[in-house]
């Protein structure tokens, strides 16, 4: 049989990413009242392949397969037959033979589709130049344990329609709430995903008049990984999008601020944002150790029952 893949949002149902939500906040509460006593993955292994950085993402998923009693294993093209031109899909044949599972950091995504195509163990996107839906999974959880159910909410992006934002509107559409889109002109996400969307995602030239009333606020860096030559041209074109607490305060009352970090003080946010009570970008950020653990045990193991 295929194996289920998780290159984007759109590949699992909406009752199966409530179940991650849910399931990543019992193992995360099991985590923090019992220590790593639950073990399912022992001696199970992951292959984590980076061709770009990554702090968060490679620390969340090694920390998740040791905790699980399982193993990661970090490959850097640099020092792999990849990086020196053996195919995708041979290498994805190679290591179907020895690991469980397989998480890939690229740039195009269709090096993740031909990888998982060539694939019998399950693959990961860990973000490419269009997605990092494991990033909206600690996102949502997020969202729900500082403010209960998102369905019907309204969520803003501010910045660059990029990997991230697309993204979130894969969640707007998956988790049922609306998304507010403010970015500049020239640097809208991707015409097909928004279009895809229907009415759970609007763009807002504007940000104070998308922040308006807002249940939640997020944005990212102006220059992505592999954009860095365009740094200062996207300065001068996102000036006015800055997240600061002056937007803050146009939102609701019980807004929160997410950001999937690295974030940069003084661009994309104020200096003083994150220290702002609003921002629960920590939380958020440990969020994805638990919910790539209810990520990885459904690839691997399906729907545990409480
Ligand atoms: N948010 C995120 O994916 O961070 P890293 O680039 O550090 O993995
Ligand atoms: N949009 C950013 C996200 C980093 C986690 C990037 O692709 O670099």
């Amino acid at each position: 049989m295929a194996p289920r893949h998780f290159l984007t949002l759109m590949d699992f149902s909406s009752q199966e990413l409530e179940y991650l939500i849910q399931r990543a906040i019992t193992i995360k509460s099991g985590l923090k009242q019992h220590g790593p006593v639950y073990v399912p993955l022992a001696n199970r292994t992951m292959a984590m392949i980076f061709e770009k950085s990554s702090t968060r993402t490679r620390v969340s998923f090694e920390t998740a397969m040791a905790q699980f009693g399982g193993h990661a294993l970090f490959l850097s093209p640099r020092d792999t037959q990849l990086g020196r031109g053996e195919p995708i899909e041979d290498t994805a044949r190679v290591l179907s033979e020895m690991v469980d599972v397989v998480m890939i950091r690229t740039f195009a995504h269709k090096n993740l589709e031909d990888f998982a195509a060539a694939s019998s163990v399950p693959v990961i996107n860990a973000l490419s130049d269009d997605y990092h839906p494991c990033q909206l999974l600690a996102d949502i959880q997020t969202w729900t344990e500082c403010r209960g159910p998102v369905r019907g909410k309204t969520a803003v992006w501010i910045g660059d329609g990029n990997n991230m934002c697309h993204s979130w509107i894969n969640a707007a559409r998956q988790f049922d709430f609306k998304l507010r889109i403010s970015c500049p002109e020239g640097y809208e996400p991707d015409a097909a995903i928004l279009e895809a969307a229907g009415e759970h995602a609007q763009i807002v030239r504007d940000p104070m008049e998308a922040a308006r009333g807002a249940d939640l606020i997020t944005t990212d860096v102006w220059a992505s990984m592999g954009q860095e030559e365009e740094q200062a041209i996207r300065e001068a074109a996102f000036e006015g999008y800055q997240v600061d607490e002056a937007m803050l305060d146009c939102a609701d009352d019980n807004v929160i601020f997410l950001h999937c970090l690295p974030a940069h003080r003084g661009e994309e946010i104020s200096t003083t944002l994150l220290d702002d009570p609003r921002a629960v970008v920590w939380q958020e950020a440990g969020n994805r150790l638990h919910a790539q653990k209810a990520l990885i045990e459904f690839l691997l193991l399906g729907r545990i029952s409480d």
